[in-house]
């Protein structure tokens, strides 16, 4: 997916170099050598499985895992059991995230013991919790090495220095960093659309939120780090990118002279050749007017929004340090629908955060009922050590939590087969992704809003932007027809 780089230019009996990426560079040359030793010895290339545990973020970063371990010469391998080097990298937002990855380390100790040559890396923001460190080093011995969200760019440097420490825990996490490295290799899942980190961290401290202690501070990638890297993306066929942050709508405010998240939109837009541009996780106490109104004027901004409205109870927003109110999130829907007609609103909701009575849920579905969104997260609260809210009195019990989360999915999955079902008979302009997974005479592609569409098709159309008539509403995806091979 990048271009080959040049690593016999590289005099890898000097020192290494302090600068960076040059560092990682001499590294990633280091690692080489020993996969070459491997593959001698073993008569064949080692093999690499990354895993990915969480969110778009942690998928971005899964890319640049797997875009290294390509670069230094490792094959792919999709069953961890098979692999000679396995990454987890994992989430941590709820408890139950930590859990899975117990769960995999598990089933991989057996595999271990027959295969004592097999690494084991661990990556990611469950690894910022120094309890969780603290467990791994008492009862996970087998693990080779551990790094956290923070110096993820110095994999290559990791990798090598666990490849050459057998039987040592290679253990390197940091509290922060203000450091963003460009220009290292990255593997990239799709050809014709890509993610693009725009920010790192977050500073919002939502009080049920762990991510601002394992992802650490805001910082803003430079505007023409972004440019050059869409560029070089378009050059290689993508036509859609989602620009990704934990909090987007706060884009630049940390530079010396400010630039707005909405400037940066428009001078994407600039780019020739790039199609579709979406962005998440916008919180609504940042959604501005501005945003909202280079959003109506745009040509290529698709028309969906994903914000995040955790609660319709202010009171439990206020306990939750959103820093804005039911009727403030109403009213944005309101000018963002006027904005953008017929815009597909998504959200996350939490259900169960400590002191939430009956009637503040019953807020919930009322804002869920006016706003009538397109499809909805939802989330049972889960209590996470270290953040304001775990330490708030009245958490509510596990029954009744239960109770309303399955009221709200009731609700939130009526009403979004039926906001899904009035684009019937449209003809849409889709991007082609994929070969049906259960047919191969259909083809999967994706509405601006967001929708799937699955129609007859066949391969060539991968990467194409072409209408389809939406013919049938299956809930949440439509059976379609395409009518125009070609609507760039
Ligand atoms: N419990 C439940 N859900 C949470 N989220 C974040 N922290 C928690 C938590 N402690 C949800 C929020 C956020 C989404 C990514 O995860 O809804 O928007
Ligand atoms: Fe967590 Fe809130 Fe930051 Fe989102 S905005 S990552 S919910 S603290």
């Amino acid at each position: 997916m990048f271009n080959e780089l040049n690593f016999d230019r590289i005099d890898l009996t000097a020192e290494p170099p302090a600068e960076e990426p040059a560092r990682q560079y001499y590294f990633m040359a280091k690692c080489r050598e020993w996969v070459s030793d491997f593959q001698k010895k073993n008569e064949r290339l080692p093999k690499a499985c990354v895993v990915n545990m969480g969110c778009q973020m942690n998928a971005r970063d899964s890319e640049k895992l797997a875009g290294i371990l390509e670069q230094v010469g490792y094959t792919e391998e999709t069953d961890e059991q098979k692999a000679d080097f396995v990454i987890y990298n994992t989430c941590t937002v709820r408890e139950n995230a930590n859990q899975k990855v117990y769960g995999h380390l598990g089933q991989l100790s057996r595999t271990k013991k027959k295969n004592p040559d097999m690494k084991i890396a661990l990556c990611g923001c469950m690894m910022q919790e120094p309890e969780v460190v603290e467990k791994l080093k008492k009862s996970y011995r087998f693990v080779d090495l551990i790094f956290g969200t923070h110096n993820i760019y110095k994999f290559a440097e990791l990798l090598y220095v666990c490849l050459q420490s057998p039987g040592r825990m290679v253990i390197d996490i940091w509290k922060d960093t203000d450091k963003i490295v460009e220009d290292l290799p990255s593997e990239r899942k799709y050809s014709f659309k890509s993610g693009v980190n725009i920010m790192f961290g977050c500073n919002n401290f939502c009080s049920y939120c762990i991510v601002p202690y394992v992802r650490g501070r805001e910082r803003s990638r430079d505007p023409r780090a972004i440019i050059r890297e869409i560029e070089r993306l378009v050059a290689d066929g993508v036509v859609e990118v989602m620009l990704l942050g934990q909090n987007v709508n706060s884009y630049g405010k940390t530079f010396d002279s400010p630039m707005s998240f909405a400037r940066l939109l428009q001078e994407i837009e600039k780019i020739e050749g790039l199609e579709r541009i979406r962005f998440m996780t916008s919180h609504p106490k940042d959604l501005s007017d501005e945003l909202i109104e280079v959003m109506g004027s745009s040509k290529k901004i698709c028309p969906h929004l994903h914000l995040p409205m955790q609660s319709g109870s202010t009171r439990i927003l206020e306990k939750m340090n959103r820093r804005y109110t039911k009727e403030h999130y109403l009213d944005l829907v309101e000018k963002i629908r006027r904005a953008v007609p017929g815009i597909s609103l998504t959200t996350d909701i939490i259900v169960g955060f400590p002191g939430e009575t009956e009637e503040d849920f019953q807020e919930t579905l009322d804002v869920v009922r006016k706003v009538r969104f397109d499809s909805a997260f939802t989330f049972i609260y889960s209590k996470r050590t270290g953040t304001p809210a775990a330490a708030m009195p009245d958490q509510v019990p596990e029954d009744v939590v239960k109770d309303r989360f399955d009221r709200l999915l009731k609700e939130v999955q009526e009403i979004a087969s039926e906001v899904c079902a009035v684009h019937q008979g449209t003809v849409q302009a889709v991007l082609v992704e994929s070969v049906n997974d259960h047919d191969p005479q259909l083809m999967t592609g994706r509405l601006g809003n967001n929708l799937l569409v699955h129609f007859p098709g066949d391969e060539s159309l991968i990467g194409k932007i072409v209408k389809v008539r939406l013919d049938e509403c299956r809930g949440f995806y439509y059976l379609g027809e395409a009518v125009d091979m070609d609507c760039k």
